[in-house]
């Protein structure tokens, strides 16, 4: 592990190579950020959003929390949504996902882990929503996979339903809405194929998405 004199020796480094290479790299970004995307992705150390989308700092505004979860009374991630849609006026929302998410897991298991039983019940919720999904699994490793991609499709749908999203749509904003998820085993991301960029679009991608999650795991 690195200890925090070697953290602070690692970023002065990276801050000589940065401008070595691109000498007026932060005075430009010191000036204005105008990313495209915003990420909302699981807190997990191994999914981070500028590595996985090899973006440079500046490209990508970003919310990660357990298991990436859109609850419509959280505040926080609410606010992060309202400021990229508003004022920063992002034109993708990118809800992504990770195989083998811890937060999923303890949802999909009703684990007993302290406060953070309260945020992941609503994985729970995702998993008894879909609960005939997931029964038809073969396999435990099988409906965390599931859940893992519906706990996605979900969260597209409460944020698609925020009055933040909804008021862009309405003046014609251009804004889509999207659902990934990251495989950690090989670096890759699977397109759970939402693509929503107006209200009407949502019902009939999430029904499609939902037939495909039903339909796939015979492949995998
Ligand atoms: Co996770």
């Amino acid at each position: 592990m690195k200890t925090i004199d070697r953290l602070l020796a690692d970023n002065k480094l990276w801050s000589e190579r940065i401008q070595r290479e691109d000498p007026t790299f932060f005075e430009r970004l010191s000036r204005q950020q105008a990313p495209e995307y915003l990420w909302i992705g699981c807190s997990d150390s191994r999914v981070p959003a500028n590595q996985i989308m090899n973006m440079a700092p500046g490209e990508v505004f970003v919310h990660r929390n357990i298991a990436n979860v859109v609850v419509h009374t959280d505040l926080n991630c609410l606010s992060v949504i309202q400021y990229a849609v508003d004022v920063l006026k992002v034109k993708h929302i990118l809800v992504v996902g990770h195989y083998g998410c811890g937060g999923v897991l303890a949802g999909l298991d009703r684990m007993r882990l302290g406060l953070v039983d309260n945020w992941i019940r609503h994985v729970t919720d995702v998993a008894f929503k879909h609960e005939a999904i997931l029964d038809a699994m073969d396999s435990h490793a099988l409906r965390h996979d599931r859940l893992c991609e519906l706990n996605v499709l979900e969260q597209v749908a409460n944020i698609c339903k925020t009055t933040v999203v909804r008021d862009a749509w309405e003046r014609g904003q251009e804004l889509a809405v999207h659902g990934w998820v990251y495989t950690l085993r090989d670096g890759r991301v699977h397109d759970l194929g939402m693509d929503v960029t107006r209200p009407d679009e949502f019902a009939p991608q999430y029904a499609a998405a939902l037939a495909r999650i039903r339909i796939d795991h015979e492949d995998r």
